[in-house]
């Protein structure tokens, strides 16, 4: 068995899926179910009987603990987190609890399961952690993209915390041996992304015949990965990563994000089009800058190509089609959106068009 923390989320709801589409072993899901925890996407794997779910904060060690005790996996995949920008300029609390706070805590959970695993149990054991790009800071048109050896430079409290939890991870290799993987991924879009994010958002507020709302000038650079490209790479990590590496994902698909935008008009153009016969692009709607806003991420994936064998095989164009397909095929998914507070500073933050 494997466990997997916060796969009730974007990404660990898809690995979930990739896995159980692949592997016959069995998977354990450890999740908060905050808000961007949500068992509709686990619904098509709920009556599968590789699949366990457990509702459970990572920072309850002694219930975490009481898992590891009773299932006894060969590795944990730690995807939970607080991961949205926006929500850590907005309370920065929750990130530090969760990223740092919480990784601390599970780190010494496994480091006191691992401990006492017979020999072999205990040389196969993997401890993955999944991180990401942000904590290289931001880049210039002109400078190479972001190797494992580029200097850490995290700009937003979100990326600080996973930075944080990064050298955690790393010190728990070196010091106590623990062993540890770890990935630092470029932005994933896909199905099941909560709709705060850019593509989501988007997809959803056109629909909605609401407001795009582009950030400062819409030139910032985002590298673009298809989520199940990133499910891969993650289980190929898993499989023959080297212990106390990192490697990076990414999707060689830097777009600036106004590009993003009026792409998503013109597929919604084509699939879902306007009573009216007008594009989704008069709804863009530019707002005010994101706080300390990174102006350009990009990877330089070639250690995990060259190492691991592993590229992404969607291009953005046919990633984004099927994901623009998915949103308008699962409107009652889209529907669970909450969180009325967040909502409310957003607004404030970057105006109505919000
Ligand atoms: P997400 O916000 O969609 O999901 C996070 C999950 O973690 C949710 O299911 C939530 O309920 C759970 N969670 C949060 N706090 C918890 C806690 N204290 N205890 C247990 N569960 C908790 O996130 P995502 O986009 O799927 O990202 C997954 C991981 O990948 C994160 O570590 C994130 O930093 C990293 N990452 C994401 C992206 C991206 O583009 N989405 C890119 C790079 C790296
Ligand atoms: O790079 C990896 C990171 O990608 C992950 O670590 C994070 O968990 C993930 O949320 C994502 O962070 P970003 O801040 O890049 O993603 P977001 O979707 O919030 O924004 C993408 C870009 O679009 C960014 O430049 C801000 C801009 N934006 C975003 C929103 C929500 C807008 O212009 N308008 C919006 O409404």
């Amino acid at each position: 068995m494997i466990f997997l923390t916060g796969a009730a989320g974007f990404i660990g709801a898809n690995f979930v899926h990739h896995w159980l589409g692949q592997k016959d072993e069995p998977v354990l899901v450890l999740d908060a179910l905050t808000y961007a925890g949500n068992l509709e996407s686990l619904a098509p794997v709920a009556s599968d009987p590789r699949y366990h779910f457990a509702q459970l904060d990572i920072c309850d060690r002694p219930a975490v603990t009481a898992l590891l005790t009773t299932h006894r996996p060969r590795a944990l995949l730690h995807f939970a987190a607080e991961s949205h920008v926006d929500r850590s300029i907005h309370g920065p609390g929750d990130f530090i609890r969760t990223n740092v706070q919480g990784t601390f805590e599970l780190l010494e959970a496994i480091r006191a399961y691992w401990a006492g695993l017979p020999a072999p149990e205990k040389a196969a054991f993997r401890f993955l952690h999944v991180s990401t790009d942000e904590v290289y800071g931001s880049l210039s048109p002109t400078d190479p993209a972001f190797t494992e050896t580029t200097p850490y430079a995290p700009n937003s409290p979100y990326s600080a915390s996973k930075a944080a939890s990064d050298h955690l991870v790393r010190a728990w290799h070196h010091t106590y041996g623990l062993p540890v993987l770890t990935t630092n991924c470029s932005n994933n879009y896909g199905p099941y992304q909560f709709p705060e994010k850019l593509i989501p958002l988007m997809i959803h507020n056109a629909l909605a015949g609401k407001p795009l709302p582009v950030y400062g000038d819409g030139q910032n650079v985002r590298d673009w990965l298809y989520v199940q490209d990133h499910c891969r790479a993650i289980a190929r990590v898993l499989e023959a990563g080297r212990l106390g590496e990192t490697y990076n994902v990414g999707g060689c698909n830097e777009v600036k994000n106004l590009d993003v935008v009026h792409t998503l008009c013109d597929l919604l153009d084509q699939l879902r089009p306007k009573m009216d016969g007008s594009s989704y692009r008069a709804q863009i709607t530019f707002v005010a800058d994101r706080p300390g806003h990174d102006r350009r991420y990009a990877i330089d994936a070639r250690k995990i190509e060259r190492e691991l064998g592993w590229t992404p095989q969607e291009t953005f164009a046919t990633g984004l089609r099927k994901t623009v397909q998915w949103y308008l095929d699962n409107p009652d998914w889209v529907e669970h959106v909450t969180s009325g507070a967040y909502r409310q500073w957003v607004g404030k933050q970057y105006g109505a068009a919000a």
